[in-house]
């Protein structure tokens, strides 16, 4: 039982040092309350300069903020006190930019705080929610990512599974297992393969064909016979996935989706790289979801999950050498070295995988042509290490002399400190042992452009290299990861802005060019490897439509399903650098999605919107099919 409840109104200014919001904390128990701080956490936050009023006091570390009312303020049961915050950091766009979770603290007690969607003036909200029509198909297929190829001249509207009739054990191993992805994914449906006789069987034969792609395969429907010709394992299992779409398509829609007796499909991808990054710092999923997870990026064909396992917020990984990084480095909340941010600010909030759940996950991500792609986000995003480890800071650099734009003081490991190196040396030795991905991503992102500047030991580094300022300080840090990387056989992965300040030798770096369009093309330029995932249209965290009831941020702008699904990766580049253009990914940031329900509805339908723009050629996507389709679609 919640004896309190927070509303926030959000109210708008030219200026942010205008802009407001005010505060009214309900007791909606049977107790007075009495000698109390309220704590908050907001993703819109007070301004540095922030003025209260009817309170006496904030602090805030970035989205926490710390409330002290004013002397002998005491809130009877059925009362409400009111206060304001004037000056904000940034402005409020959607209903869930304001409290996302609270608790007031009076006599060394926690007591949960209810906080209702944030408020705004009604012409804030242009009234838009996200839509998905119902779309139209021209074949009755259902098939996401849609193949390269698809000639099919007659249908059946009869229920069928196929009998793996002929078949090597490793290609009879093939089915089970995706028999068993769908049956994991739809549990109500029927199995796709079987391995004996019944009366609605279509009979699957395979051949593989060396001249196909490792990833490319054929399906020739004939009558009551199917054969699967494929190039290689990925072709095989992909060749797979589409029949079992096809009959979860037939059972689930009869009407709609129907099953090939005539025809054939030939199929290989766009692009190398179709992946989806999850953020699971701000956000902790278990082994089980992420598992879950894998087998949605199979479904649609997608082979990178980029594991964003380190940020300002929470270490995930256990790495045995810096136990403590998944003790307190992985905690958040009251009485914890960290405080509350985001969603569960009253309870302690922890997570984390063990290397031996790392393993079997990666294994799971394998076995389904996944690989697994480990963020250890550096040097930037680094609160969790630097509170779990305060002395790996220059102890003379100045307090909060910068801050990230997350609101994070002092949030970068210092490239100056010897401390920094023999820590990524054990941490990426870790890493690399456990993932078998050719590359590492070690992030590069945000770092503030002020970082380290107020660090006596930076300083002085910078003057005996003539570095001017901090990205070229940021670069020569990215140079050492590099050859802590090589030395372990690695490729260094990382978001645009490890080319910041010069930069580092492109060759073998890949680069996700997240901030807009224009650096996908920049960073061909330079020759670095580039997976386009631009914030604009691909940050499943954005929101959906401009309405103020739509869940989300916009920062980056407003990514509707239609706008994502129409988004083309290459569109700019000069034709010579299309080999440079890796492929495209999903990214799911988690300030946002701290329920599954928020989640599936930001995640879906646009992960596979993603999916499509990184299988199907352009000429081959269809939003009105994708719309249809979208209705099958699994979600966590
Ligand atoms: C990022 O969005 N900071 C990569």
């Amino acid at each position: 039982m919640t004896n309190f409840v927070l509303d926030c109104f959000f109210q708008p200014a030219e200026d942010l040092q205008d802009a407001r919001l005010e505060l009214a904390l309900t007791n909606t128990g049977s107790k007075t309350l009495k000698s109390f701080t309220l704590a908050y956490t907001a993703l819109t936050r007070a301004g540095q300069q922030a003025v209260l009023e009817n309170a006496d006091g904030l602090n805030r570390i970035a989205n926490f903020h710390e409330i002290t009312p004013p002397t002998g303020e005491e809130i009877q049961p059925g009362e409400t006190w009111k206060f304001t915050i004037k000056g904000l950091a940034n402005p409020a766009r959607h209903r869930l930019d304001g409290p996302k979770s609270a608790y007031v603290s009076a006599d060394g007690i926690i007591s949960d705080v209810v906080c209702n969607d944030l408020e705004a003036p009604a012409e804030l909200d242009t009234g838009e929610r996200r839509s998905v029509p119902e779309g139209r198909i021209k074949t009755a297929l259902s098939i996401v990512p849609w193949p390269q190829c698809v000639e099919v001249s007659k249908f059946s509207d009869e229920l069928v599974a196929f009998q793996v009739a002929d078949g090597s054990a490793d290609e009879k191993s093939a089915a089970s297992k995706i028999n068993a992805l769908a049956k994991r994914l739809f549990p109500a449906a029927p199995h796709p393969f079987r391995f004996s006789p019944s009366k609605t069987l279509q009979l699957l034969a395979f051949q593989q064909d060396a001249d196909l792609s490792s990833d490319g395969y054929q399906l020739r429907f004939s009558g009551s016979h199917t054969t699967l010709t494929y190039g290689g394992y990925a072709g095989r299992d992909y060749g797979l996935t589409i029949l079992a779409q096809i009959v979860h398509g037939a059972y689930s829609e009869p009407s709609t989706f129907k099953f090939p007796v005539d025809g054939t499909i030939k199929d290989e991808p766009r692009f190398g790289w179709r992946g989806m990054h999850l953020d699971v710092s701000r956000h902790f999923r278990g082994p089980e979801e992420i598992v879950r997870l894998l087998d949605i990026l199979a479904w649609g064909r997608m082979n990178v999950f980029q594991w964003h396992l380190t940020d300002d917020e929470g270490w995930r990984l256990e790495i045995k050498s810096y136990p403590e990084l998944t003790v307190s480095g992985a905690k958040r909340g009251p009485g914890c070295q960290q405080v509350a941010q985001l969603g569960f600010a009253s309870e302690v909030y922890q997570g984390s995988y063990s290397q031996d759940e790392v393993r079997e996950i990666v294994a799971h991500a394998t076995s389904l042509n996944i690989d697994v792609l480990p963020e250890i986000d550096v040097p930037g995003h680094s609160t969790a290490v630097l509170k779990t480890y305060p002395r790996f800071a220059d102890q003379a650099e100045v307090p909060e002399s910068y801050h990230s734009v997350q609101g994070y003081p002092n949030n970068a490991l210092n490239p100056a400190m010897d401390e920094t190196y023999t820590f990524l040396e054990r941490v990426f030795a870790e890493v690399a042992d456990l993932f078998p991905c050719e590359y590492i991503h070690i992030g590069g992102d945000e770092v503030d452009t002020s970082s380290w500047l107020e660090s006596p030991k930076a300083q002085r580094l910078m003057q005996e290299l003539e570095i001017k300022d901090a990205m070229e300080l940021q670069a020569h840090f990215m140079a050492r990861v590099r050859d802590i990387l090589k030395k372990l056989d690695k490729k260094l992965a990382g978001w645009d802005e490890v080319s910041h300040g010069g930069g580092i030798d492109p060759d073998g770096v890949l680069l996700m060019a997240w901030q807009t369009q224009e650096v996908t093309k920049d960073l061909i330029e330079q020759g670095y490897e580039v997976v386009c995932t631009p914030g604009q249209k691909y940050y499943m965290d954005m929101a959906q439509a401009s309405g103020w009831y739509e869940p989300g941020a916009s920062w980056a702008g407003v990514s509707s399903p239609e706008s994502a699904y129409s988004y083309e990766p290459s569109a700019g580049l000069d034709p010579n650098g299309l080999d440079l253009l890796k492929g495209v990914q999903a990214c799911v940031w988690c300030e946002h999605m701290i329920h599954n329900d928020i989640f599936n509805h930001m995640v879906f339908p646009r992960l596979y919107a993603v999916a499509e723009a990184g299988w199907t050629l352009p000429k081959n996507k269809d939003w009105q099919r994708f719309a249809a389709l979208s209705r099958l679609f699994p979600s966590l």
